[in-house]
């Protein structure tokens, strides 16, 4: 039996996510769940996290998904270890969960010449530790200095960005981040939130500062991931259709949701729990 790809994400960030696998792999099928209702998760605990992840995760297989990707730094920071060692040898040796943050660190080095990096995140993505843990893996060398940002993602889900209140967060905590380590040479948008308010995020972080964004490396290393496990590949049907679905109201996800997806589409309410 074949299915579509499952992309998830506490609300509209995956969409950033999601828009970069069309792009790249059109061919496939995908649905998308965005847990709009109970977002934000970056200042959620642990449990609280893991739990709603896991219970989407279970949706998705529900809906015949071989694979399924949390396209959340802040899900794949607290619940992708838990689902990958304990839930799905449960459920099924036969399906995968994919996150975000292993494939960013491992493309890191390439982007920093002082081998210091800055990372901006979600206090939930910053607590877990996950990416100085995962980048120091493959590259002990870096430093890795990371600042968390708990207000950006609800002033992007409340679509409060392009303004002066955005840029005085935005700014904040890059001066914050900065003052911690002056050697940064590249700063992660550790937040499949952050793409929308790139604006900001060009406008303060210094010239000579690269900004990493995490959409076209998910995207690629998903493709890379396919070629090389062709045992799961064959699982993922292709006939270019996406479905999207939110446990909050559709008319709101729709019209917020097409700034981060770039496009106008059509949703369905699920409920999870
Ligand atoms: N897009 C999620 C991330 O990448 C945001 C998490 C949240 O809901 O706070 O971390």
């Amino acid at each position: 039996m074949k299915g579509p790809i499952g992309v998830f994400d506490s609300g509209f960030g995956g969409l950033t996510i999601l828009r970069e696998f069309l792009d790249t792999m059109p061919e496939y099928d995908f649905v998308y769940i965005g847990d709009n209702a109970r977002a934000p998760y970056g200042n959620r605990s642990f449990e609280v996290i893991y739990s709603y992840t896991r219970e989407s995760v279970l949706r998705f297989f529900e809906m015949g998904s071989p694979l399924v990707v949390l396209a959340c730094n802040t899900a794949s920071a607290r619940a992708l270890r838990n689902i990958q060692q304990i839930d799905l040898p449960q459920i099924s040796g036969n399906k995968r969960v994919l996150g975000v943050i292993r494939p960013t660190a491992e493309m890191i080095g390439s982007v920093t010449k002082t081998r210091h990096i800055g990372i901006l995140a979600t206090p939930g993505t910053v607590m877990s530790n996950s990416y100085p843990v995962e980048i120091n893996k493959i590259f002990p060398e870096i430093c890795v200095t990371q600042q968390a940002c708990p207000i950006l993602v609800p002033l992007a889900e409340n679509d409060e960005i392009d303004n002066a209140g955005c840029d005085y967060f935005v700014k904040k905590y890059i001066d914050e981040l900065l003052s911690k380590d002056s050697l940064i040479d590249a700063v992660l948008l550790g937040c499949t939130h952050y793409p929308v308010m790139i604006e900001s995020f060009r406008k303060f972080i210094p010239d000579h500062i690269k900004i990493v964004q995490q959409d076209n490396i998910v995207a690629v290393s998903l493709k890379d991931y396919l070629s090389r496990h062709p045992e799961i590949d064959v699982k993922c049907s292709k006939n270019s259709s996406v479905r999207y679905y939110t446990t909050d109201s559709t008319d709101n996800f729709c019209s917020r949701g097409r700034i981060f997806l770039g496009k106008e589409f059509s949703a369905e309410k699920i409920a999870l729990g």
